[in-house]
């Protein structure tokens, strides 16, 4: 049984679907990169728990490194307005990158976040993020990796956060905005 101790509508994927999707996805880049020592990018904060499974099932020899994100605004929908706080200490010419995200909604993010990166010139880049919510895309941003496509509802929980709250949740819910209210 899991312990619920945040305003919830409902819970939409269970640890055990994250821990077997996570295993999927760290094989299917072994695969892909294999000879290739890919760099593996976290995007923190939201992305950190799903990070750190993706990298224990990827097989093959990989470099790690860290970026901090910010965006300003609302809390439930993305401005479009990101700031780095924390860049990367790897130089990424030439290299095979793959980032690690937690959600990619309107795609307003990971599009300054890559743009961003090809101007340092990287073999490859592309997207691997837990969540996609493509309904609400308003950039032409296609991840390569995707853990769950999930509706246009706001999900907490496994890094995502309202306000900061509920990244420790094991698992991710559809949160419920009336019970804060
Ligand atoms: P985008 O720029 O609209 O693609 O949004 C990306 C960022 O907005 C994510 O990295 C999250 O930090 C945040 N975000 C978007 N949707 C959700 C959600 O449902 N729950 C929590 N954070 C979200």
């Amino acid at each position: 049984m899991q312990t619920v101790s945040a305003p919830l509508k409902k819970v939409l994927i269970t640890k055990d679907e994250i821990a077997k999707r996570a295993k999927e996805l760290g094989e299917e880049i072994s695969k892909d990169y294999e000879g290739k020592l890919p760099l593996i990018v976290c995007i923190l904060r939201g992305s950190v728990l799903f990070y750190s499974d993706i990298v224990r099932n990827i097989k093959t020899p990989c470099n790690l490194d860290f970026m901090c994100m910010a965006s300003y605004g609302a809390k439930t929908h993305s401005s479009g307005k990101v700031r780095t706080l924390l860049d990367l200490r790897e130089a990424i010419e030439g290299r095979h990158i793959v980032l690690v995200e937690d959600i990619v909604d309107t795609g307003l993010t990971i599009k300054h976040i890559l743009d961003m990166f090809r101007t340092r010139k990287p073999a490859s880049v592309e997207v691997c993020t837990l969540l996609d919510k493509p309904s609400n895309r308003t950039t032409d941003i296609t991840p390569k990796y995707v853990g769950f496509t999930v509706q246009n509802e706001f999900v907490v929980g496994y890094g995502l956060d309202y306000n900061e709250l509920y990244r420790n949740l094991p698992f991710i819910g559809v949160f419920n905005e009336d019970e804060t209210k």
